[in-house]
């Protein structure tokens, strides 16, 4: 069974490689981060990259989203997971929950965000009203609700261009533009997602109160949480794979 599905995953979460050394694949737009994994999951077929590369050596802003995305494109994939880290503005979540976000406000700048460059003479302008599929969204959330996984339905993730993390200031400054969650790879990943016609949902893992928001220093808050969340994000991927193994037998 060839997978049509694909995570893009962050770190943590090595059993998501599986075992081969991958499939290097070369792409229009260059190299992907990592090689493209198969592996199985709760018996479902699935591909697997490393965002950050499979050292976790590359930035939020160096990375080649275009060539990752392409790249599980070009093999086979129609839907892609992504596997967030966030920090939380609103009171929505708290560190070490899970969200699956429902919109988006791009604050990154400078990073390859688009197929559409001019460069082969294409010029496509995509609907982004709903930045991430509802279908699949829905289903994460259906088998969060199965498995009585705790997994907010909605939100909105702001995506900064790091590597730093934000001011308190600039964090108030999002909250006022409506957002919940702040990651810094969330964007412009979506939006080429949409650009090659796959569907895209996000996992956002919530390791810390955002600048200014929390008790703790924010470092101390993503140590103490990010096991919860890590193994949250583990029994939501599994009780979605059950739920597609069991469609599709
Ligand atoms: N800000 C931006 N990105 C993040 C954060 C944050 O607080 N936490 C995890 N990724």
């Amino acid at each position: 069974m060839t997978a049509s599905i694909a995570l893009i995953i962050g770190s943590g979460f090595e059993s998501l490689t599986g075992d081969e050394p991958g499939r290097v694949v070369e792409t229009r737009f260059g190299d992907p981060s990592a090689p493209v994994h198969d592996l199985t999951l709760e018996g479902c077929p699935l591909m697997s990259i490393a965002r950050h590369g499979d050292n976790h050596t590359i930035p939020p802003h160096a990375i080649n989203y275009r060539a990752n995305l392409v790249a599980l494109h070009e093999l086979g994939a129609k839907s892609v997971l992504a596997l967030n880290t966030v920090g939380v503005v609103s009171d929505v979540r708290d560190s070490g929950q899970l969200a699956v976000p429902d919109q988006i406000i791009d604050r990154t700048w400078g990073r390859a965000h688009t197929i559409f460059d001019g460069s082969d003479g294409v010029v496509e302008h995509i609907e982004f009203t709903e930045p991430f599929a509802n279908t699949l969204r829905n289903q994460l959330l259906e088998a969060a609700a199965a498995a009585n996984i705790d997994c907010y339905d909605g939100g909105v993730y702001a995506a900064t261009q790091g590597p730093r993390l934000e001011s308190a200031a600039e964090v108030d400054c999002l909250e006022r533009d409506g957002a919940d969650y702040i990651g810094m790879t969330g964007m412009p990943e979506a939006a080429i997602a949409r650009e090659l016609g796959l569907d895209y949902a996000c996992i956002a893992m919530v390791v810390n109160r955002a600048a200014g928001r929390g008790d703790k220093p924010i470092h101390d808050d993503v140590e103490a949480s990010t096991l919860a969340a890590r193994t949250a994000t583990m029994a939501l991927l599994r009780a979605f794979f059950m739920a597609r193994g069991m469609e599709s037998s």
